[in-house]
């Protein structure tokens, strides 16, 4: 099967060609610029801008596939979560093209596609879904931190999520409070590298609480109350980026705990771990770290696919397509609280 992917839930544009697992194109243009100016994502803007860009983007995907739109077999689209007005862009267009090429059409759940996009590998990427097995799951992005239980391929239930900030949200916010431009998260990673961890100590919020839920606004306010006590802090080069690392450290710290102390009681032997924040180098080692400790095998989604694309919303639509999954009707809206767990309700 040949199928075209689209995802617009936030503030990257992005299209995708999938051929029989196969990512043949993946384009994405990203908002960042444009949102940085104030210091978080416009919702308003960003359905704007995806309007503006989603056929210069889409067109892209087609030529790098070398492939032309009557060919397609299937059309999906980015159904929910995600802001209404960008969600929108992306959904509608795709209902428009199925409805002229008269070919099935797929609404997906974004975090179900994250979740399945450490199951894509290699270069060019392709699904490796030969290789699954029963997973836990850490889905890390700037709206949501969750872990996840995967029984089975396309069957997974929510086992906790964050009751406040999600991680990346903490990166962002933090980082704001330090002066860094937004998204934080990728800059705080950077100064990291060259930082010390353990030169200023940060609560590890819920770390031991032997819950699977997590929360990070604590952590938040502590950076602020430092950053009143120590003023000018900042400033120094080589204590901003022992601030970054420490801060980092407990965030990651408590990510990975979390994901460990879940994956053995629930005796699996794989984690896996996908979204945005999962592209932080620390969180990699130390997942690698731990999972080795603890003889679990480790599936982390490719980094080029952790922030959001299309090509993980195409893979998920095709695995699903050829599952049996019922078509999305064209008189469908978009779901932009869109629960994890009703979309698995509604999977084949
Ligand atoms: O999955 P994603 O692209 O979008 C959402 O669905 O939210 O995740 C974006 C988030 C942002 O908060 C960004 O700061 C964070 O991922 N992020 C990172 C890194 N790269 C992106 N956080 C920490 N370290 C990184 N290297
Ligand atoms: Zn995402």
């Amino acid at each position: 099967m040949i199928l075209l992917a689209l995802e617009t839930s936030c503030d990257e544009t992005s299209a995708a060609v999938i051929r029989n697992g196969r990512v043949l194109s993946s384009a994405v243009s990203s908002q960042i610029r444009l949102h940085s100016e104030y210091g978080g994502v416009v919702p308003e803007l960003a359905a704007r801008e995806h309007l503006r860009n989603l056929l210069p983007v889409t067109q892209t995907a087609l030529r790098d596939a070398r492939v032309k739109p009557g060919e397609m077999e299937a059309i999906a689209a980015t159904r929910g979560p995600g802001l209404p007005g960008a969600l929108m862009v992306g959904f509608q267009a795709a209902q428009a093209m199925a409805f002229a090429l008269r070919v099935p059409f797929l609404g997906i759940h974004h975090h179900e596609a994250h979740l399945y996009s450490p199951w894509i590998s290699g270069d060019p990427p392709a699904a490796d879904f030969a290789a699954f097995q029963p997973n836990l799951s850490l889905i890390v992005s700037g709206g949501h931190t969750m872990l996840v239980q995967v029984e089975s391929e396309l069957n997974h239930h929510l086992l906790g999520s964050t009751v406040d900030d999600a991680a990346g949200e903490c990166f962002d916010k933090i980082g704001k409070l330090i002066g860094l431009p937004y998204p934080a998260g990728p800059e705080i990673d950077r100064l990291s590298e060259h930082g010390d961890p353990k030169a200023y100590d940060f609560p590890r919020p819920m770390i031991h609480d032997g819950t699977d839920d997590f929360s990070f606004s604590g952590l938040k306010t502590s950076v602020r109350y430092f950053l009143r006590d120590h003023p000018g802090l900042p400033e120094e080069a080589q204590r901003l980026r022992d601030l970054c690392a420490s801060v980092q450290a407990a965030i990651v710290d408590v990510l990975v705990a979390k994901a460990i102390k879940a994956a053995l009681r629930l005796r699996v032997s794989c984690v896996t771990a996908s979204g945005g924040v999962t592209s932080n180098r620390a969180l990699r080692r130390q997942l690698t770290a731990a999972c080795g400790r603890s003889h679990l095998e480790l599936r982390l989604a490719p980094p080029g696919l952790c922030t959001d694309n299309a090509a993980m919303i195409g893979i998920l639509a095709e695995r699903k397509l050829a599952h049996g999954a019922k078509e999305t009707g064209l008189e469908e809206e978009v779901l932009p609280n869109w629960q994890l767990d009703q979309a698995a309700a509604s999977a084949p």
